[in-house]
């Protein structure tokens, strides 16, 4: 497929799982890409991946935290001169901190929203001008079924989801006579650096029986209960592409069933 042929795409969170994978996809349709991330580690995976399969001449990368205004500003305006405008906004990077509620500290709790709410709030920002410039602007951002569903021991994480599902329709409905739309991304466990590291970061004395509501219904390919993130970037790639020309303001859930 080439649904990206003239689309000029930033990513945030590109150096690791889900927006890795979709870097790698919207590439392979043809997409011109700039990855963010605050990993320079992983964004060099990310480009020796591309490399690997020949669409590295259409991506840039960069360090970026997406929590701090300045280099927001500076980035986005960078990227979007060096892409000759702005397409397609994903952003998928952010943080995850767990425990009990009561013991959550501040620090902890500020430095989720910073990054999962706040981060994606100044990318948006900054990018809006140059999206609504593009007149079939996408940004799809990230909820989560924590946002919606009882997860425990990640209420800092699901309040800043909550919050950016808000977020996304606030955006949808303030944007769509610029030809504007926003989708969040609403998935499930996902194989990730996130995702596997969930159960190392449960603090003493966790109830494993709460999360006996994640449990997908689809049977996956190696018998476990995380998804691969192609599958969650295949979904991005038809969102932000024309196919999904009529979605907007809406949460795409993608989690093997697991909330049927
Ligand atoms: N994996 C899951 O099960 C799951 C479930 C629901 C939602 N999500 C969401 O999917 C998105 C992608 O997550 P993932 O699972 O691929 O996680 P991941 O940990 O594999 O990737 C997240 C990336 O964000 C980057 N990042 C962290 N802080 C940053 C900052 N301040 N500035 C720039 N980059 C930063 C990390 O370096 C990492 O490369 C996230 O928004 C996550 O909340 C994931």
């Amino acid at each position: 497929m080439d649904r990206f042929n003239d689309r000029r795409v930033i990513v945030t969170g590109a150096g690791s799982g889900i927006g890795q994978a979709t870097v790698a996809r919207l590439l392979d349709e043809g997409a011109t890409v700039v990855a963010f991330d605050i990993s320079e580690d992983g964004l060099a995976q990310t480009v020796s991946a591309a490399a690997d399969v020949g669409t590295d001449k259409r991506l840039t990368s960069a360090v970026l935290d997406i929590s701090d205004e300045h280099s927001v500003t500076a980035a986005v305006t960078g990227a979007v001169d060096d892409l000759g405008g702005l397409d397609v906004l994903v952003n998928a990077a952010a943080i995850q901190r767990c425990a009990h509620t009561h013991e959550h500290t501040l620090d902890d709790w500020n430095a989720t929203l910073a990054v999962n709410l706040t981060g994606t709030f100044l990318m948006t920002r900054q990018a809006l001008p140059a999206l609504c410039e593009s007149g079939r602007g996408v940004v799809v951002n990230f909820t989560s079924t924590s946002a919606s569903f009882a997860h425990p021991y990640m209420a800092a994480y699901a309040a800043s989801k909550g919050g950016i599902l808000a977020f996304t329709h606030c955006l949808a409905l303030e944007y769509a006579k610029q030809g504007l739309r926003a989708v969040n991304i609403q998935p499930g466990g996902v194989s990730t650096a996130l995702a596997l590291s969930t159960l190392d970061k449960m603090p003493e004395g966790y109830d494993l029986g709460l999360w006996a509501k994640q449990t997908p219904i689809l049977p996956q390919d190696d018998g476990g209960i995380l998804g691969e993130p192609a599958k969650v970037a295949s979904v991005i790639a038809m969102v932000a592409s024309d196919d999904g020309a009529f979605i907007t303001g809406t949460e795409i859930r993608i989690d093997g069933g697991a909330h049927a």
